[in-house]
């Protein structure tokens, strides 16, 4: 198999593919195109072949795959009893909100923000407070700690959503941001919520680090949760894990959850051991590709092929953030593309506080659907 190979989504179920008209290219919602990794297709199919599919407990070893996951990649200690399954990050951390906060507490989480941030937040009656990130003298997006904290006190929150790497800007925070950030959550006894899903595809040989891996005392106030969803491209099946070492919040978690929702399917626990096992060798192949996906583009902008076009180049995922403010279009930034382009992105304007302006594409594509996505927006561009 090779990242290469154009596979038809359309014939397929694909959120992504199947929204609108044909002539259109889809670099939006955030699953990539790539077929997963064989043995995660193999497991599915041996698991099928068996024809039964009753109540089902998690595949056997799957707890210590995890287990072993993380102390290897991270260097984190957890135990069996840490880990529980859920169908989906957002339903993760909503049921966490749910849990923790009574009607009108305030959440934290930075902006611009993944749209369910401050979605999930709202629906649940809860106040959502975006501590908005900054651009330094060389681009990068950086944290805004004094704000954040004083954002804290003033609104007594009770819960931060950390995004790590962050959606939609791709930063990959280092261990002294973490640190600074769970230091004022211990101050001022904030639960974390750590929504970690982008944190195993991340570019130029960094390291993503578990804000709850740093130290216990902040693991025992973090709930962490993971997926093998974007990574092995599996987002469809749902399952996705949680790691809540301490025992309190656990349990506030599980008593909570407990009727509300279940485990993932069966199959979506197959896949996801599977993943996990034997898709290590595929994911480094994987981080390559979507890397030299992301300096295609970023040759792109900076030879001057999309003009008004800026980004800061994204540290992790395979979603980069485009800064259109330049771009002489009257009206929206989204429907110039969709109509004159023929490409879906990201609307700006959905990410909150900073995010006009501003795209998402998602590049998790082959090199020749990027190729041709680019030279629309590129003629697009020049024909204002
Ligand atoms: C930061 C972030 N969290 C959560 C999700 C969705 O996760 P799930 O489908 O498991 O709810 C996404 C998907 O784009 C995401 O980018």
């Amino acid at each position: 198999m090779s990242f290469n190979d154009y596979i038809d989504r359309r014939s397929s179920e694909s959120l992504k593919w199947n929204c609108y008209p044909n002539d259109v290219l889809p670099l939006w919602v955030a699953d990539t195109d790539f077929r997963s990794p064989p043995e995660v297709i193999d497991a599915l199919h041996q698991r099928v072949d068996h024809g039964i599919f009753g109540y089902s407990i998690p595949p056997e070893g799957l707890d210590q795959v995890v287990i072993d996951r993380v102390k290897r990649l991270y260097d984190w200690d957890i135990c069996q009893e840490h880990i529980a399954y859920v169908p989906g990050i957002v339903t993760g951390f909503t049921i966490m909100l749910r849990a923790l906060c009574e009607k009108g507490d305030a959440v934290i989480f930075q902006s611009p923000a993944y749209p369910p941030f401050i979605g999930s937040p709202k629906a649940s009656g809860l106040v959502g407070i975006q501590n908005p990130m900054y651009r330094d003298d060389q681009g990068i997006y950086r944290l805004d700690f004094d704000r954040f904290e004083r954002q804290i006190i003033e609104n007594k929150v009770k819960v931060y959503i950390l995004c790590n790497p962050q959606n939609p800007t791709g930063r990959v925070f280092c261990k002294e941001e973490l640190q600074k950030l769970a230091e004022i959550c211990l101050r001022h006894n904030v639960t974390i919520c750590s929504d970690e899903i982008h944190g195993d595809i991340i570019f130029d040989g960094r390291k993503h680090t578990p804000i709850a891996s740093l130290d216990p005392e902040i693991s025992r106030i973090t709930a962490t949760f993971m997926a093998p969803s974007k990574t092995y491209n599996i987002a469809g099946l749902h399952a996705s894990v949680a790691l809540i070492p301490g025992e309190g919040l656990r349990t506030t978690y599980e008593q909570y959850r407990q009727y509300l929702i279940g485990n993932p399917s069966l199959l979506a626990l197959v896949a996801a051991k599977a993943a996990y096992e034997y898709g290590n060798g595929w994911l480094s192949e994987q981080i390559a590709y979507l890397q030299s996906n992301r300096d295609f583009i970023d040759d792109a902008i900076t030879q001057g092929t999309l003009p008004g076009v800026s980004w800061s180049k994204p540290e992790s995922t395979f979603l980069g953030w485009l800064d259109c403010h330049e771009l002489p279009v009257e009206g929206g930034l989204f429907e110039f593309f969709m109509e004159k382009a023929k490409v879906c992105l990201n609307d700006g304007s959905t990410y909150g506080e900073g995010g006009k302006g501003f795209l998402r594409l998602n590049f998790g594509c082959t090199q020749a659907v990027l190729k041709n996505g680019l030279e629309r927006m590129s003629s697009a561009i020049r024909d204002i």
